[in-house]
């Protein structure tokens, strides 16, 4: 039956029989092995999301601030980042709440424009130093290691302005700027940096083809030229570290990256080699270069060839000058991975060149079958088994010697469901079993798991229609009351035994 079903349509042919053949990968089973005794557990959040008090205390606009107040009708019912979660104002409530989760880290971002309100070094706002100074030393003091992203997509307006990432001239020595500063202020305290986060959607939202602040389109074009200016960026800071902190400071530096697992569709060689693309031109545009020191071959290679088609004088994809691939290789001291979601890659014969695309470039299929289990986000679905893959396919194509730190993972729903065991804490089970079973089963230097979100938050365009918190919080209440939610305390336990069950065993020896 199914045989007869699958050759009727090849639509069908995808939909139906490629969920069968991935079925038996979804599995409810848990290990019941202890993670490793140094495993950092934490939560991650985005300045943006939580903070709120955009323009307290002499902080100057941010791309997103400028969205919020110049298109209100791309934030659902005035639901943006002005007041947030209030965080600017409540450093001591979300401490105490991290406490008790006891989780041993906080990844958090500064907001470029709170503490340089004209982007450039000339006009330092000590009060918006002041503010995170606090909120590294009350972590500390809470024995919480601070993991710090320096950009989570909220550059200053003025930045963008004057060209923002495309600029290559701009954003490149102001960024250096700022990430020499933040070492200066706050480099003896935080021994956990990443410059940038997910480098692929600042680049291909902000730059190509829409969804993130600034939201400026040049498709095929834009994100390769942003993404540019954005690793040479995070390499010079790198060496920068290397040259005038590392020393004395001896912490590691990284940048955030992320990616959805794409998974072949089938065992057809085409389409192994369809998924290994996809992969290289989302996760290794951005890890090869700072692992190896250039764009991945294929990328580079394909867009090449896209371009002369489209009678393009050179390549859309920019190249590294020798000084720069080697500034840029080795620029890490851990790899990262924000992890949501897989979806399986299949074959696709290249479209003609026509209009410049960052997905024609790839050209591979990727879907998700009909059956794999939904949220209320159309991209995601829940594929705790992806999350295994996924890590294994870095150490396999990066090396994990330096460790592989999960900077990102959590569940969407519309953030009114308290009793969230079964969903969000089943979620963050299943994928964490699996990546338990990448350190025990496969061997994966997987270092440790940042939970996304302490609490609700912005979801950026979204507002507070989607949210991943395990904590609840109030955005009609000027108190901004925080209740936690039955994966809070799971979590809670996760994070406090080590263990995803009631009991475990003792991992074996490594
Ligand atoms: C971003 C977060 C966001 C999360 C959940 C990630 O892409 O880094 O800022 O909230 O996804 O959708």
């Amino acid at each position: 039956m199914l045989v007869a079903t699958c050759v009727l349509s090849i639509i069908f042919l995808l939909e139906s029989c490629s969920g069968d053949r991935f079925s038996h990968l979804f599995s409810e089973d848990v290990s019941n092995i202890s993670f490793p005794d140094d495993f950092l557990w934490g939560y991650a959040s985005a300045a943006y999301q939580v903070e709120g008090g955009w323009d307290a205390d002499g902080k100057s606009e941010s791309v997103w601030d400028y969205d919020a107040h110049n298109h209100p009708d791309w934030f659902p019912e005035g639901q943006n980042g002005d007041v947030a979660c209030d965080a600017y104002h409540k450093t001591d409530v979300d401490i105490a709440l991290l406490k008790y989760q006891g989780v041993k880290a906080y990844r958090f971002s500064i907001a470029w424009p709170r503490v340089l309100p004209t982007g450039r070094i000339d006009d330092i706002n000590e009060k918006g130093i002041q503010y995170y100074q606090d909120l590294i030393s009350k972590l500390k003091a809470n024995n919480i290691e601070p993991i710090v992203t320096m950009h989570h997509w909220d550059h200053p307006r003025v930045i963008e302005e004057q060209g923002g990432f495309l600029n290559e001239s701009l954003i490149i020595p102001a960024f250096l700027e700022y990430a020499t500063l933040l070492w200066e202020r706050f480099g003896d305290d935080v021994k956990w940096w990443t410059t940038f986060n997910e480098p692929k959607q600042t680049c291909g939202g902000g730059y190509d083809y829409g969804s993130v602040s600034p939201n400026r389109q040049d498709p095929g074009r834009g994100g390769y030229i942003c993404a540019h200016n954005l690793l040479r960026a995070h390499a010079k800071a790198y060496k920068i570290y290397n040259e005038q902190f590392r020393a004395k400071q001896n912490g590691k530096v990284s940048l955030v990256m992320d990616t959805s697992w794409y998974e072949p569709a089938s065992d057809d060689p085409k389409d192994i080699e369809a998924a290994q693309r996809k992969n290289l031109f989302n996760y290794g545009w951005f890890a090869h270069p700072v692992v190896y020191g250039d764009y991945p071959e294929v990328m580079r290679e394909r867009i090449a060839e896209r371009s002369r088609l489209q009678n393009l004088s050179e390549s859309r994809l920019p190249s590294f000058t020798e000084e720069e691939k080697a500034e840029l290789k080795g620029s890490y001291d851990f790899l990262t991975i924000n992890m949501y979601s897989t979806e399986l890659a299949k074959w696709r014969d290249d479209e003609p060149a026509g209009e410049p695309s960052i997905y024609d470039d790839t050209s591979v299929t990727t879907y998700q079958p009909d059956d794999w289990e939904k949220t209320i986000t159309s991209w995601f679905k829940v594929v705790p088994w992806g999350a295994r893959r996924e890590v294994v396919w870095i150490r396999d194509n990066y090396g994990d010697d330096k460790g592989i730190l999960v900077t990102e993972n959590g569940y969407h729903d519309d953030g009114n469901n308290m009793t969230d065991l079964g969903t969000r804490g089943r979620y963050h089970k299943l994928y964490l079993s699996n990546i338990n079973d990448a350190i025990y089963k496969d061997g994966v230097n997987v270092i440790g798991y940042m939970a996304w979100s302490l609490m609700n938050d912005v979801e950026w365009y979204s507002g507070w229609q989607i949210n991943l918190g395990h904590y609840h919080v109030d955005f009609y209440s000027d108190e901004r009351t925080r209740t936690p939610k039955e994966s809070a305390g799971y979590y809670r336990k996760v994070v406090t035994t080590n263990c995803l069950v009631d009991d475990c065993e003792a991992p074996p020896k490594r």
